[in-house]
């Protein structure tokens, strides 16, 4: 079972700590087989209180008979890792990275042939297990790797398999989705302010129904449109606001910053400064 096998996480920082803070938890993984690590010693006490977990600045030892290994560091700084650990890795360990932009192969290149790579873009609200994680697998991983990498995260939220050549869109859509709805709460919420509601009020208002439309969808799998449908009384009120939501582009709009999204994230471990 996935969850008696241990787990380094490499890069404990806003994507890695919202992954843990996921995985621990009653029936899932103990806070003791889980050890992390961060670049700067200062950060120690920043995990150490927000998780009840071991916490370092050593890859080499946090990594030492660990069964997972996931990279949650900065794209630039994969090549530095990858080459720090690759030393220490042995052949059963899995390593699961969450790394944007970074290919399976280029992990591939940088470990003993052999050892298991398993390509993952999760998403911050994993934290509260409302998680989605795409997966994709490198070429010495077997159906036990993929399979205990969906179990980890599986127990963070919703997980889908895709062809690795796709990873860039699902990065620039549902790893940096979660800002876009913020931005559209942010808005609906104003758009409560200037009608008159208390902002918390408003923002409720509007979070909530952004959480029942999900919820509607996904368990219903209809398609978004008959749903907007169901809503849509003729000479009603919503009618009057979807034609402005036409005539402000806002469809144009949001499928224009997901491609520009996914354009940056396909060169982004190349064009940044190499970091240690
Ligand atoms: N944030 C998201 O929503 C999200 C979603 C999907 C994928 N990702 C990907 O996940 C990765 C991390 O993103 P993030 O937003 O979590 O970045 P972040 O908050 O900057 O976290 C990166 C962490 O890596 C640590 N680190 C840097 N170099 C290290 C080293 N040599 N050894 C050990 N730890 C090291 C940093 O330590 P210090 O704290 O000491 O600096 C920091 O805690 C990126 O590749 C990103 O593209 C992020």
């Amino acid at each position: 079972m996935a969850s008696a096998k241990t787990i380094a996480v490499i890069g404990v920082g806003k994507l890695g700590e919202a992954v843990i803070a996921g995985l621990i938890g009653p029936g899932k993984w103990q806070s003791e087989a889980i050890q992390g690590t961060v670049h700067h010693e200062k950060s120690i006490e920043r995990v150490k209180s927000r998780l009840n977990i071991r916490v370092g600045t050593n890859n080499i030892e946090a990594i030492k008979n660990k069964d997972i290994v996931i990279i949650a560091v900065k794209p630039q700084n994969m090549d530095y890792v990858l080459k720090e650990i690759a030393p220490s890795l042995d052949k059963k360990q899995l390593i699961i990275s969450c790394a944007t932009s970074v290919t399976t192969a280029y992990i591939e290149e940088r470990v003993p042939k052999g050892v298991a790579v398993v390509r993952a873009m999760p998403n911050t609200p994993a934290v509260l297990q409302a998680g989605m994680t795409a997966l994709c697998a490198g070429q010495s991983a077997l159906q036990e790797h993929i399979d205990t990498a969906e179990a980890i995260f599986k127990s963070v939220g919703e997980t889908a398999f895709v062809d690795e050549h796709l990873m860039d869109g699902v990065t620039a859509l549902s790893a940096s989705g979660p800002a876009y709805f913020y931005v559209v709460v942010e808005s609906l919420a104003e758009a409560g302010v200037k009608l008159g509601l208390p902002r918390e009020t408003s923002t409720l208002l509007v979070s909530q129904t952004m959480l029942g439309a999900a919820k509607m969808l996904l368990s219903s799998r209809s398609h978004p449109a008959l749903l907007k449908d169901t809503v849509t009384t003729p000479a009603g009120c919503t009618i009057d606001g979807l034609m402005e939501l036409e005539e402000g582009k806002l469809r144009v709009t949001l499928i224009k910053a997901v491609i520009k999204a996914a354009e940056r994230a396909r060169d982004l471990v190349n064009t940044q400064t190499a970091a240690k």
